[in-house]
């Protein structure tokens, strides 16, 4: 029943989620091609071209990053580039895709993707070039801002529907018992996460947000108030003691005490941290014993290779893994988590 619930809020969000999952690959996919493009990519590819003239040519560096993009763009569906003899040259049969196309058939609630996918995607360009570029750099870029992006699109529906997923995966008892508790809200973005989770709580919960990206945290900060009274213009008062407070720190490396805090909740942020083991065993060691542990985290496959290279584009970002990989992390910090396919919906209780 909770699961049923959990996937009901997804599914009234943007459908069936396998669906939005490769509806979001073609945009992304999109966007990548098109950053190329515009490099002159293709075009030079109208000729065969060795691998290492390729690289003088754009001034890619050989590294595995580069290989991942050659390997994504050879054995795409479409085959973009084609080998012969060790020579690359761009697939003649196969166009490039338009936009308006994608966009006709794609779900008007993930319009929205569109934006992000194109501003993401130039950092792939930086990151061929070996750039020294990570998180801060990429959510901060002057010329391609993701912060003011996120802005306005962590207001999308689905992220919303997703969190409340979250909680409706969580027992009622659970939800009671978070009531008066301390909760730590790892890569909290915009404030829009906060205010929702505040919501969520009564504003019975103190929660502290951490999220490395300054402008993030800014935003969090600045826009709190005036989301908790967009969200429910009746909201319960904020005081001192429920009042959230934000703190610059990744998720791989919480500046808190062991069991600090009595829950921790996350969504949307492992791959991009440099580490997402690390912040497995992170939020293990600041939530204490018997505390709760939850949230969401897409996986692969849903997660299409071309998001993937865009988040690893940042030096910093592990990028997507899988489920699998996932579980594992918790039970070798002693932990046996439920977790619900496809959006990652997790609930797992701290060893006693
Ligand atoms: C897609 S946004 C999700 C924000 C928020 N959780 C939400 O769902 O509204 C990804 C967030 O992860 C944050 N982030 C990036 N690297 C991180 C890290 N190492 N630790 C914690 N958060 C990180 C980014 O700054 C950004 O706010």
């Amino acid at each position: 029943m909770r699961l049923l619930k959990a996937y009901w809020y997804i599914f009234k969000s943007v459908g069936g989620a396998m669906k939005a999952g490769r509806q979001n690959d073609l945009i992304f996919r999109y966007f990548v091609l098109k950053a190329l493009d515009k490099l002159g990519f293709f075009e030079y590819l109208k000729q065969p071209r060795a691998y290492g003239d390729i690289l003088v040519e754009f001034g890619f560096s050989d590294g595995e990053y580069t290989q991942e993009i050659f390997n994504t763009l050879l054995h795409d569906s479409d085959n973009v580039i084609v080998q012969n003899h060790g020579a690359y040259a761009v697939n003649p049969e196969v166009p490039l895709p338009e936009i308006e196309s994608i966009l006709a058939k794609t779900d008007p609630r993930l319009h929205f993707l569109s934006e992000m996918a194109e501003s993401l995607s130039y950092n792939i360009l930086d990151r061929l070039r070996e750039k020294d570029i990570g998180v801060t750099e990429i959510f901060e870029r002057d010329d391609h801002s993701v912060v003011n992006m996120f802005d306005g699109l962590m207001d999308a529906g689905i992220y919303s529907a997703i969190r409340r997923a979250c909680f409706a995966y969580l027992t009622s008892e659970e939800r009671r018992w978070l009531r008066g508790k301390k909760l730590i809200e790892i890569g909290c973005g915009s404030g829009r996460e906060t205010a929702e989770i505040w919501l969520h709580l009564g504003g019975e919960t103190s929660i502290t947000g951490v999220d490395p990206v300054p402008g993030m945290l800014n935003l969090a900060q600045d826009n709190f108030m005036d989301l908790l009274k967009e969200l429910d213009p009746t909201h319960p008062p904020v005081t001192d003691k429920n009042r959230p407070v934000f703190k610059e720190a990744s998720a791989t490396e919480l500046p808190f005490d062991d069991n600090s805090f009595d829950a921790s909740f996350w969504a949307f942020i492992l791959h991009w941290t440099p580490d997402p083991k690390k912040a497995v065993s992170e939020a293990v060691r600041v939530v204490r014993p018997g505390g709760l542990i939850f949230g969401s985290q897409a996986f692969k496959p849903q997660v299409n290779q071309y998001l993937d290279l865009v988040i690893r584009s940042s030096r910093n970002s592990y990028g997507f893994f899988w489920r699998e990989e996932y579980i594992q992390w918790f039970a070798d910090e002693g932990l046996e988590i439920d977790c619900a396919t496809p959006a990652g919906i997790t609930r797992a209780t701290n060893k006693a």
